[in-house]
């Protein structure tokens, strides 16, 4: 398969999303989005083709459509500020809810740590933050748990023990390359993540799915073999389904948000009018001159402020509209970033104020280790 190998600790954009489909046996979510919107609403998540792929989803659905327990897993590295890109995770775990689902959602501290190498002290203060976050855009905490990697229940790390036992190092080096004892209990970590809402001592749900991007596949093709050998040793063990959304690029151009780079993020947390300061500098499909624009019209599949609406911003409408006129030359950038700004402005007033709320009380909801 040339040289195409999907890294969760790199930094690769994956260009060619066709390709997944073909190495890896991913399926289109388009096939299935009727069911899906008669289950769950419409949604841009699917209707816009931002959550692409999936594995099993369809067996998913058959159990939330028969009114079996369905969980939702997913996990968030507290390792730096949370933006645009973490928040179409929060709309999936919503929509998700909205189905029916439990979601239980890990703070990857045990990661962030090993990984990234970010100080306690700084991961315990972002668990803070990802939690309230998630919380202001609407995940309901009655119908979540949120938890630390690193503090959390005995049946969790005595699946992560036996997982362990079912996977050889050459495996291991098969699919991350190199294996750093503390990337490999991440890993492990990890895979406890995804299985646990199937044991009895966490609800014994049938059902689990769970929404990445696709860099975090290999983790998900692992945890879907482990299930399969532990299945003799752990009642009620199954394959987890997966979901895959495309990734936000930066909004100067880069291939992916990242969190090193603050021009290429809008954090949800941050003052109003840095945050417009970037839209104002963000990355278009304009062309050279105005005079160009008018005649040739803009480039709305390169933009990175159209890509803010089509992913957060714009109703459908609305989205058509910018669309064609940006297509027909009919706006320039100028104008347009300022039409995207007011929106962006409404909605970090309103989310931060909600986010402030909720941030005083929130170790209500997330109970912290002491270090
Ligand atoms: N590894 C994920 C990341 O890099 C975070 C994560 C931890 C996760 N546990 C998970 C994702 C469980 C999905 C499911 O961001």
């Amino acid at each position: 398969m040339e040289n195409f190998r999907l890294d969760p600790w790199g930094h690769i954009y994956i260009e060619e999303y066709e390709k997944l489909f073909k190495y890896f046996g991913l399926s289109p979510t388009k096939d299935l989005l009727k069911r899906i919107e008669s289950i769950g609403g419409k949604s841009r998540l699917y209707s816009r083709g931002i959550v692409f792929a999936h594995r099993d989803l369809d067996k998913f659905l058959d159990v939330i459509e028969r009114g079996g327990k369905a969980a939702l897993v997913t996990g968030f590295m507290p390792s730096g500020p949370f933006h645009f890109g973490h928040k179409m995770v929060a709309d999936q775990i919503i929509y998700f809810q909205k189905m029916g689902a439990r979601a239980f959602i890990a703070m990857a501290d045990a990661e962030a740590y090993a990984v990234r190498r970010i100080p306690r002290k700084k991961i315990l203060e972002n668990a803070k933050i990802y939690v309230a976050n998630l919380i202001a855009l609407g995940v309901r905490p009655e119908r979540a748990t949120f938890y630390m990697q690193t503090n959390y229940e005995p049946a969790y790390y005595r699946l992560m023990q036996m997982a362990s036992s079912k996977v050889t190092i050459s495996e291991l080096k098969a699919i991350y390359g190199d294996v750093e004892p503390g990337k490999i209990i991440a890993v492990f970590t990890q895979v406890a993540d995804i299985l646990h809402p199937m044991l009895d001592e966490f609800g014994r749900y049938e059902a689990v799915v769970v929404p990445v991007g696709p860099d975090q596949d290999p983790h998900i093709r692992l945890t879907r073999d482990i299930a399969e050998r532990l299945r003799s040793d752990v009642p009620g063990l199954s394959k987890p389904a997966s979901t895959y959304h495309k990734l936000m690029r930066g909004l100067d151009g880069g291939e992916k948000m990242s969190s090193s780079r603050p021009e290429s993020y809008i954090s949800l947390n941050e003052p109003i009018e840095t945050a417009i300061s970037k839209l104002m500098n963000a990355y278009t499909g304009g062309r050279a001159t105005a005079e160009e624009q008018r005649r040739l019209g803009g480039i709305p599949e390169k933009c990175m402020v159209y890509e803010l609406y089509l992913y957060h911003l714009a109703d459908d409408d609305m989205l058509r509209e910018i669309y064609e006129k940006c297509k027909g030359g009919k706006i320039l950038c100028g104008e347009d970033k300022k039409i995207a700004a007011k929106l962006l402005r409404e909605f970090l007033e309103e989310h931060q104020r909600k986010f402030n709320e909720i941030y005083k009380v929130v170790e209500d909801y997330i109970s912290l280790p002491r270090y």
